[in-house]
């Protein structure tokens, strides 16, 4: 099948590549020509300074010009394809609701093409980014006001996860597909053709707006499921004596109809899609009248636990942070990715610099330049104060205090890297629970302020007077 992809961000050049492994002759087009000259340079370097995920480049390198083409040119691809998959950025907007305009002016884009296109053959337009219930529909009327004949619309949304989804893309665990025509359905069954008949993988064939709603409770559900861990079982950790958020974990989780995937708790759940797909769900349903309640909850949750424990370290740990310097480790949204988008750490950063730090010192084993990025561009002078750091080590020497912010593996075996490094007093803030001898290290003198459990501090043996202790002996 002759496939385009219009947009290569993350979802697209993951669908590209992916559609191009098929056999698919598969465009991926892009209106930023120097996206299109990294990706046709085929070098992952160039590659994964727009989108850095494990197996992407090689993966492209093995189709590239065989399947796989990319092009700023649309006009000269579009007339004879069998599918167009829309994979562009819908942010959101400051109430919550979606931002078409970039989705829109695509489509007006194409619907102007397509009414002039020769071949009189089927063709479907597939919204592959979540976009809110009813732009299927929306898709539709753009195309009839343009007299667009022959073109139908399909939603088929995007699960795939940061850091796994070239694996997942290959072994999805379902295919949503929403159509109204037979023909429509027919088209994308043959663009996943192997995956529709799959004994363990659910091909679900619906209605557009089924389809798009799918996306929404999922991730909403998701989330929400995160925001219990955090907002349910953290609290029992923290406020209640001898509960133990990792056996509290095992124990309910035992429980084969409860995942473990979510009950990690954490310093808030970031990331591209959860955040703007819960806020436009309860736009969307304020829309229809529908009570928010208990989304405004999820979301709130995880907003309060990107903030909070920096309150906690001042309230159970007595620490002060003005003109102290802070360590911050982990920028990323989670381990594995160099995405920035939704990062807790922002928050991290930001509440602490409020609270009159006076440097922060990052590190991240990956997205460093992105932070860079991110932080430079948010017009904060207060951001001038974080210093970028090569190493985990780097950033604790001459710091006061520690603060995990993202679950990387590597800061696991952090506990001997402080004891090197920083002597105590000194003050460890764990947001991903990444410390599992933290007894130790209290036993030593730090404290300890972790996300699910009671605040630690060394036990402070009473100081006896020099008198006294000259008349005792
Ligand atoms: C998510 C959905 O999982 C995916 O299906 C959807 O298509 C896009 O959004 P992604 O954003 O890549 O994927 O990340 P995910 O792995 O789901 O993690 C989201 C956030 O939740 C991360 O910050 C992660 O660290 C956090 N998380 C995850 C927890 O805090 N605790 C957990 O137990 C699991």
């Amino acid at each position: 099948m002759k496939i385009i992809v219009a947009g290569t961000g993350y979802v697209g050049l993951v669908q590209a590549a992916v559609c191009s492994e098929y056999g698919h002759e598969v465009y991926a087009y892009d209106n930023n020509p120097e996206k299109i000259a990294a990706y046709n340079s085929g070098e992952a370097a160039q590659i994964e300074r727009y989108v850095n995920e494990p197996g992407l480049s090689s993966l492209i390198q093995k189709t590239l010009g065989k399947y796989l083409f990319f092009t700023s040119d649309i006009k000269s691809i579009i007339g004879d394809a069998d599918v167009i998959f829309f994979c562009l950025p819908t942010p959101p907007n400051q109430d919550g609701s979606t931002n078409l305009t970039f989705y829109d002016a695509a489509a007006g884009e194409m619907a102007q093409l397509l009414a002039k296109r020769r071949s009189k053959k089927r063709m479907v337009l597939v919204n592959k980014s979540t976009v809110p219930i009813g732009t299927a529909r929306h898709l539709e009327d753009i195309l009839r006001t343009h007299n667009v004949q022959n073109v139908g619309v399909a939603s088929n949304p995007e699960f795939l996860a940061e850091g796994t989804a070239i694996a997942q893309a290959r072994k999805p665990d379902r295919l949503v597909v929403g159509c109204d025509h037979p023909e429509d359905f027919q088209i994308l069954r043959r663009v996943y053709s192997q995956f529709v008949n799959h004994v363990r993988i659910k091909y679900i064939e619906t209605t557009p707006e089924t389809s798009e709603a799918i996306k929404y409770v999922a991730n909403t559900m998701l989330l929400t499921y995160i925001s219990f861990w955090n907002g349910v079982g953290a609290r029992l950790g923290e406020k209640i004596d001898n509960v133990r958020i990792e056996d509290l974990r095992r124990g309910v989780t035992a429980d084969d109809r409860i995942s473990t995937w979510g009950s990690y708790v954490s310093n808030g759940a970031g990331g591209s899609c959860f955040g703007k797909d819960i806020r436009s769900l309860i736009y969307q349903l304020r829309n229809v009248d529908v009570s928010t309640k208990m989304l405004e909850a999820s979301y709130e949750v995880n907003e309060y636990q990107k903030r909070y424990l920096v309150d906690r370290a001042i309230n159970e740990a007595d620490f002060q942070f003005s003109n102290k310097t802070v360590a911050v480790l982990g920028l990323a949204f989670k381990k594995q990715t160099n995405d920035m988008r939704d990062a807790s750490s922002i928050k991290v950063i930001e509440t602490l610099l409020g609270k009159g730090v006076s440097k922060i010192k990052a590190y991240d084993p990956l997205a460093n330049e992105e932070a860079k990025e991110t932080f430079s561009s948010a017009n904060n002078i207060l951001f001038d104060k974080i210093e970028y750091c090569n190493s985990a080590k780097e950033a604790l020497a001459d710091s006061d205090a520690l603060f995990i912010s993202a679950d990387w593996e590597e800061f696991r075996g952090l506990s001997g890297t402080i004891e090197q490094v920083v002597k105590p007093p000194y003050l460890v803030i764990d947001g991903r629970r990444m410390i599992p001898d933290y007894e130790e290290l209290v036993n030593k003198g730090f404290q300890y302020v972790a996300v699910g459990s009671m605040a630690m501090s060394p036990l402070v043996a009473p100081e006896i007077e020099p008198e006294l202790e000259a008349a005792e002996a």
